[in-house]
């Protein structure tokens, strides 16, 4: 038999900047229909497109940590731009000052780079040399998947996430000025079964929670869990939980100073998303920034569910999150 020609092989595979360990990989995993790529795979219990799990890989073989690293864990569209600015701000205060800020023309994305999506993607292996202590990533990754060595060096972490509801209508939202014009467009109703199957990328979204929720109860001083309704609620308490966690606390002085409130005005959706850069800037990826903003409220969610959906979600909500002590 004559050996497969280029085109003979599934498109998932023809996918340029995969190494041949991720295509093997591939061709064994359970796959499911994506949102905004044709295929989703799962991979240690989660699902990917394969140029995500192809940065994970690269991500779990070559990702040294250092134990003052600081990592930042979202399910995506949990407030990751929110808690990577606010961060930056805290851990940097002392260096910038509000009219030279660089969260002024460069979108937090940029500032704190995702491990799988931007350092290590397309089997990239970054110098890191010149990133200041205490480093700082992000990332989206299952806590089942990270690299060896975060767990090792005991880094710190804090995982923010949201009513998977608000999850889901946010995601829905962002894939639908993603999606490529040939996929058309996402239904609501079509996103929402395969969400609840748990197949979205890094789902089942339950579980991504579940895990990092149980390491913050058993490790409280490395995981920090926090909810996305809680820093709409109270900004300046979680600012300051924030700070201390990190080992940087805002002192009672910087507190006098109006240090809390300015770092939360610099970071606020509302002077975020105005700003030039966020306005019309895109990331090297090509998405532009403008997409990480749209609402930045809690309980969106009402506006799009129907009664059936919300007794749907109700019922998986309760099943999976069911004695772990945690609700949304
Ligand atoms: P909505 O789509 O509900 O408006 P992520 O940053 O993880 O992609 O999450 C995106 C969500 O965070 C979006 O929610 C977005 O509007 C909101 N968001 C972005 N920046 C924010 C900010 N500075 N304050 C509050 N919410 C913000």
């Amino acid at each position: 038999m004559s050996s497969p020609q280029v085109t003979d092989l599934p498109k998932f595979l023809q996918e340029e900047g995969l190494t041949q360990e991720c295509k093997t990989l591939l061709s064994s995993l359970p796959r499911n229909k994506g949102w905004i790529v044709v295929n989703l795979f799962q991979y240690q219990g989660f699902w990917y497109a394969s140029r995500q799990l192809q940065g994970v890989l690269t991500c779990q073989h070559h990702f040294q940590a250092n134990s003052d690293d600081l990592l930042l864990v979202t399910p995506p569209k949990s407030g990751t731009t929110w808690l990577k600015a606010i961060t930056f701000a805290v851990i940097n205060r002392n260096r910038y000052s509000s009219s030279d800020h660089p969260l002024l023309t460069t979108n937090p994305h940029e500032l704190v780079p995702f491990l799988e999506l931007k350092l290590f993607v397309d089997n990239q292996i970054p110098d890191l040399t010149s990133f200041a202590s205490p480093r700082l990533f992000s990332t989206h990754i299952p806590y089942v998947s990270l690299p060896e060595s975060v767990k090792q060096q005991g880094c710190k972490m804090v995982f923010l996430c949201t009513d998977p509801r608000d999850m889901f209508i946010s995601n829905w939202h962002f894939t639908n000025k993603l999606r490529p014009q040939t996929m058309g467009t996402l239904l609501l109703e079509e996103a929402f079964e395969s969400f609840c199957k748990g197949v979205c990328v890094y789902g089942p979204i339950w579980d991504h929670i579940l895990e990092y929720w149980k390491q913050s109860l058993e490790r409280p001083e490395k995981v920090y869990f926090l909810k996305f309704e809680e820093m709409k609620a109270e900004p300046s308490v979680q600012l300051k939980t924030l700070a201390e966690f990190f080992g940087c606390p805002i002192s009672e002085e910087e507190e006098k100073e109006g240090v809390v409130e300015e770092i939360l005005k610099l970071c606020s959706f509302d002077h975020l998303s105005n700003l030039d850069v966020n306005k019309t800037g895109q990331l090297p990826s090509g998405v532009e920034n403008s997409m990480f903003f749209r609402k930045g409220e809690v309980g969106d969610w009402v506006n799009h569910f129907t009664p059936e959906m919300v007794k749907e979600f109700e019922r998986i909500m309760d099943v999976k999150f069911h004695g772990s002590g945690l609700q949304f």
